[in-house]
Order: structure tokens, then sequence, then C-alpha cells
């Protein structure tokens, strides 16, 4: 029995079912969806600036570390950004306090990127601390665990200025936590395919599925850029198609769906049809975007590993 579900025009996910849950899988799916839409049509110029290659290996080591599931490190990283970004934009944009600046309008900026500066390391933690709060199978970071962490990485900070910390966020934040991270759409398309393709073996690509969208994180900046490079079929795309380009690179769906036939050309290369048909049945997302993104990616796998090996 097939079943296909509308939920924005132009768009429709059809999921086949065999269990009452799989209702409930396509509107968590739906609903991903359109906040992915959401977020794609409310895109600031920053966006994913805060997605630094140093940034995202240092959170992924942080979650490590503390033995966090994946899904916190990744929720993290969104928090970051968003905070970052809402927090710089508004403090670039409070009137300069009198004095400080009118001569010297330059070292009141600097003034503030000092100060954020010396505060970073602590904002990136608590993003990870309240991230750990949100995550259902994950532990939580309590005050012990964080200030024993931060201390052996050279911070030393006391339980107040912890709390202190995760308020300013929290209130950075609206309190806005549920935003949408890629690892969910991972899954949760990983999830689908499995209901509608029974044939493919979902469980065996989702560890590999992890893996390559932690590649894909680190990767990020080249990854696009190559994408970018394909889809203007121009050496030195100008400023306006970076700009315009962030609805794809900030596109978790087709991130999503992408990182799962990737996983699916490696582990099992002659499913890597049909999975790719399949996916871009589920969402909607052209076969031709799936296979310009999983080319990209194994390029890129195979340049990084052959580059890592010794001469
Ligand atoms: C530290 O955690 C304990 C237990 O969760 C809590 O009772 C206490 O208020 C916390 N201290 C601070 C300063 O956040």
């Amino acid at each position: 029995m097939a079943k296909t579900l509308f939920c924005s025009p132009g768009q429709s996910f059809n999921v086949k079912f065999q269990e009452v849950s799989v209702d409930l899988l396509a509107a968590f799916l739906i609903n991903l969806n359109k906040m992915n839409k959401d977020k794609l049509n409310s895109l600031s110029k920053c966006s994913g600036n805060f997605k630094d290659k140093r940034l995202m290996e240092y959170i992924f080591l942080m979650t490590k570390e503390l033995r966090l599931d994946p899904l916190t490190g990744y929720h993290a990283t969104e928090l970051l950004q968003r905070f970052m970004v809402k927090h710089l934009t508004d403090l670039l944009t409070t009137p300069t306090p009198q004095g400080a600046a009118s001569d010297q309008p330059r070292s009141y900026e600097d003034a503030i990127f000092d100060k954020i500066k010396e505060k970073f390391p602590l904002i990136i933690f608590s993003c990870v601390q309240l991230a750990s709060k949100l995550s259902l199978h994950s532990r939580i970071i309590n005050n012990n665990t964080a200030v024993h962490f931060l201390q052996s990485v050279g911070h030393s900070v006391s339980k107040p200025i912890l709390l202190e910390s995760e308020l300013m966020i929290l209130k950075g934040l609206e309190f806005r936590l549920n935003v949408p991270n890629p690892l969910t759409y991972v899954e949760s398309l990983l999830e689908v395919l499995g209901h509608n393709e029974p044939s493919i073996p979902v469980e065996h690509l989702y560890d590999l599925c992890h893996q390559v969208l932690q590649f894909v994180s680190l990767q990020r900046t080249s990854i696009y850029d190559t994408l970018l490079k394909a889809a203007t079929q121009c050496g030195s795309p100008s400023r306006e198609q970076r700009d315009n380009f962030v609805t794809v690179t900030e596109d978790y769906m087709l991130l999503g769906v992408g990182v799962i036939a990737v996983a699916t050309f490696i582990l099992h290369v002659k499913k890597w049809e049909q999975v790719v048909g399949e996916l871009s049945h589920i969402t909607g997302i052209s076969s031709r975007s799936i296979s310009d993104f999983t080319h990209v990616t194994l390029m890129h796998i195979v340049k990084s590993s052959f580059s890592s090996t010794p001469a």
C-alpha cells in the first residue's frame, strides 16, 4: 500500500507503510521538511559562518570525549551558529557608548571581538551542554562534569559562570532550541527508506551514514565549493552566485539524501540506482541532484584517502 502525503506545493512525500508507526514517521518527515523550508526562507548572509572545519572538529571531539550521542554534537553546532550570529549582530548594532567610539570606531569593534574571543570556548561548551539536555538518549552534562571537563582542557570556570553562560545562550536564542540538525534528517530518511524498500539493508547503512555525514561536515567548504562550480559551470563563481548558493549549502533534506546515497554507493553499489530513485521519490529532490552530490563527495573521499597515504 502506498500513501502520498502532500506537505507543500510542489513537494510530496511517498511513504509506503506496513506498520501503524509509519503514519507517525510520515508526519515527522513532513515536519522536518517544513522546518527545512522555513529555514531556507529565512537565511541570513552569515549562515554557515560558524561551521568552520576546526570548530566542527572541536565539537565532534568534545562529544566523543564526553561520551555523548552524536546527535548532541550536531545539535550543538546549530545552536552555536544561531547564537553567534544573533549575539554578534546585537553587539555590533548596539549604539556605541559615548566617548568609546566616535574617534576610534575600529577599536570599539576590536574590543568586542577580543571579549568574544575570551568567552568563545565557554560559549561552545555551553551549546554542547544545552544540546545534551535536549537529547532523549544521551547523557546529560551536569555542572560537576562540566567544571571537570573544562578544567582538563585548560579553562577554569565556576559553576555560577557556567550557569550564566547557558542562560545567555538561552536568551540569545529566545529559548528556541528545537532547530533542525542534519543527523536527524539522515536518520529519519533512512527510516522511511527502510519502510518503503525492505530489500535495502538500512541497518548496515546506518553506521556508514554517520561517518559520511561527519566527513561532509568537516569537508563542507570544499565539497560545496565543487558543487557550486559544477552547478554554475564556472571556475570562479561571482559573489552573487555564492550568496545564492546558501540555499543549497543549508538544505538538510538534500544533505540527508546525499549522505545516504554516498553510503549506499560504498556499501551496496548494485542498489545505488534503486536507492537514489527511492530517495528522490520520497523527497521530490531530483535524482540528478542526488547523483551530483554523490559524485562530488565520493571524489573528495577518494582524494582525501590518497592524500593521507604516506608517499
Ligand atoms: C549544580 O547542579 C546541582 C545539581 O543539579 C544544582 O542543585 C546546583 O544548583 C547547580 N549549581 C549551579 C551554580 O548551577
